[in-house]
């Protein structure tokens, strides 16, 4: 009979080996990277030690839920939640109800679960668990030129004439504005976006607490990834920051608009943000930004900025237990602010 306890640090070499039968040796070897980060340096980890539960046999370890623990701003109260990200069970004990066990035991002691980009046999324990699902976080595409709307599926011939016919219309929306306010990159989130949190956060209806610690751990400290990060200041204190990374995907080259914040009626502070990020997008040579946003109302600035809708297959999923919701909460994640800098959907 399973047993579930939490993770000991005398586990960490049998679930290293499980992982790397579940996920395979690369994935595993780029967890092993980001393991202590990601588990253990985050500054919302209880005192108790990571939040991992491990699926016990005897001696054997059969599978485990890996979490990250941040503080869930919903309707304006702030409540303990965890993203459930490395669930795994061995492979020949999978479909014998371990991984329901496992989500009942993680969902019984924080305040919210979520879930965000699960794969396809998570996704199926979480419709069989009746887990309120928010469906795919949209995604927005800004094309800067004209190999942005290339698909690696479509025939090279039919990639070059699309660009042909779009060029006129890229560059329009690729076009350099006026910005607005002081942005600037910085190396360190300082004390004023813990001030921005505590101004803006409540008015969201579901958002990760986006304070100084958890900004540095999140975007400064990660050991595996580097991120650049842009700060919109007026006199003196933040107003909003962007974080976006540049890579070369299949088609070209992307930059991944990974996080931002602000508050969502400060039109001009977004729009100013954005803006940065189009001159660092062109001067990396991007084809184009792509950004993943629930928030309707910097949905709408991403548009006016440029931004088109993209297909979007990163589904969010949320039980909030905490806290009353009524079932309308769940309808909609247009008040939610979730990025792809959530969760561990970046590395
Ligand atoms: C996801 C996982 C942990 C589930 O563990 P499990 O012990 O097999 O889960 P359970 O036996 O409790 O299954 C519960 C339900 O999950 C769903 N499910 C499990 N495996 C599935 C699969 N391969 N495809 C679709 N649905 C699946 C089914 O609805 C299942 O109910 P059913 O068996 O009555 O049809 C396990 O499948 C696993 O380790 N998968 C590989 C790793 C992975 O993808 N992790 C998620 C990363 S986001």
């Amino acid at each position: 009979m399973a047993e579930i306890d939490r993770y000991r640090s005398e586990d960490q070499r049998a679930i290293q080996l499980l992982y790397r039968r579940v996920f395979g040796q690369d994935a595993a070897e780029a967890s092993r990277l980001r393991w202590e980060w990601q588990y253990q340096r985050n500054p919302n980890v209880p005192a108790s030690g990571p939040l991992i539960w491990v699926a016990r046999e005897g001696q054997t370890v059969i599978g485990q839920y890996a979490t990250i623990p941040v503080r869930l701003s919903v309707n304006g109260a702030e409540i303990d939640a965890a993203w459930g990200t490395d669930v795994m069970v061995a492979p020949e004990r999978q479909r014998q109800g371990l991984g329901e066990m496992l989500v009942r035991m993680w969902e019984r002691n924080v305040g919210a679960a979520l879930g965000l980009g699960m794969s396809e046999s998570s996704s199926g324990l979480f419709r069989k668990l009746r887990f309120p699902s928010f469906g795919p976080v949209p995604c927005l595409v800004k094309p800067l030129s004209r190999r942005a709307l290339r698909r690696p599926t479509w025939p090279v011939p039919i990639n070059r004439l699309v660009s042909a016919l779009t060029f006129p219309f890229v560059r329009l929306v690729a076009r350099a504005r006026p910005m607005q306010g002081e942005v600037r990159t910085i190396r360190r989130f300082d004390e004023s976006f813990t001030r921005l949190w505590e101004r803006v956060g409540s008015e969201f209806a579901g958002a990760v607490r986006r304070d100084a610690n958890y900004l540095n751990w999140r975007y400064i400290q990660p050991p595996h990834v580097r991120y650049s990060v842009a700060a919109l200041y007026r006199e003196g204190d933040a107003a909003g920051y962007a974080v976006y990374r540049s890579v070369q995907e299949p088609r070209g080259r992307a930059t991944r608009l990974i996080d931002f914040f602000a508050d969502p009626h400060d039109e001009d502070g977004v729009l100013s943000l954005l803006r940065f990020v189009d001159r660092e997008a062109q001067a990396a040579d991007s084809d184009k930004i792509r950004v993943f946003a629930t928030h309707a109302g910097f949905r709408r600035l991403l548009r006016k900025s440029g931004y088109y809708p993209w297909r979007s297959n990163m589904e969010f999923v949320a039980r909030i237990n905490a806290v009353n919701v009524d079932a309308a909460f769940y309808t909609s994640a247009d008040g939610w602010h979730i990025t792809a800098g959530d969760s561990d959907q970046d590395h």
